[in-house]
């Protein structure tokens, strides 16, 4: 299959494939669980992030074991959703936003197939980090599904799981970020390193802390995602529907000069 969607918070199942089958996929890295099911009679990936029933933090996701898991399975786009925090006050909660950026502010989470020894050492573009051809489908496909999706924006990705706190929020606006969340690095780097597009759909849930007039918690979250995610399946239904088969991108040739993937 071409295309995968990795589902972030709230959303677990597809609802949008036919006749889904389980593969265990094992990788160098460990075993990933994908589920493959049919939509307008093509293949399609369908890996949840946190696993089933939300159990896998995001410090603990085996980023590379899904990545490489698609890649094994022939995947070429990857069509993620995120869960996400604002601190712009353009973005309001219950709003999608297409990723354009991200500003990195993970530790020690293993974020590269190029760890040195055999494998190599390998630097990475990341002028543009999601997809620029992705990014113009999934445009597109929101205004054929009449959906608002905003064109841009920041994500800034912490360690988590804890949330954030008002001061940290306060410097990641300063340094440029409009969103927040703990997922996108290092799937979005590994993707471009296994030469996948990618391409992220973030829902803002709750405004970030000190912005929030309460407490965050895990469960408005899951709330907001719940009240949203008709928008999201649309969203992705429609992308699927437009994806032109057989598709070539620069991203497939991320890292030619060094052999492919
Ligand atoms: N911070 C970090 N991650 C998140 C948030 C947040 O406010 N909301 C949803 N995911």
């Amino acid at each position: 299959m071409e295309t995968a969607i990795i589902g972030g918070t709230g959303v677990y199942d597809p609802h949008i494939l036919q006749e889904v089958r389980e593969e265990v996929v094992r990788t160098p890295y460990g075993e990933a669980y994908v589920r493959i099911g049919s939509y307008l009679g093509r293949e399609v990936a369908f890996l949840a992030r946190h696993g089933q029933g939300h159990a896998i933090p995001p410090h603990r996701i085996n980023y590379r074991a899904n990545i490489w898991a698609l890649k094994m399975l022939g995947v070429r786009q990857i069509l993620a959703t995120s869960a996400v925090g604002s601190l712009n006050r353009r973005l309001h909660p219950g709003e999608c936003v297409l990723l354009d950026q991200f500003i990195d502010f993970t530790k020690g989470r293993p974020s590269t197939f190029y760890d040195g020894g055999e494998a190599g050492v390998v630097h990475v573009d990341y002028t543009e980090p999601y997809c620029p051809e992705l990014r113009r489908l999934l445009l597109h496909a929101a205004k054929e599904a009449s959906v608002c999706l905003f064109p841009r924006a920041t994500y800034v990705c912490t360690e988590g799981p804890r949330y954030e706190t008002p001061a940290e929020i306060r410097m990641f606006q300063r340094l440029g970020g409009d969103l927040v969340g703990m997922t996108n690095v290092p799937e979005v780097v590994l993707a471009r390193e296994a030469e996948i597009c990618y391409a992220a759909i973030a829902l803002v849930t709750n405004w970030a802390a000190g912005i929030s007039p309460t407490p965050l918690t895990h469960r408005e979250v899951m709330e907001a995602m719940a009240a949203n995610t008709e928008k999201l399946r649309a969203l992705l239904r429609k992308a699927l529907e437009l994806m032109p088969a057989g598709r070539e991108c620069r991203c497939h040739h991320a890292i030619r000069e060094l052999g492919q993937f």
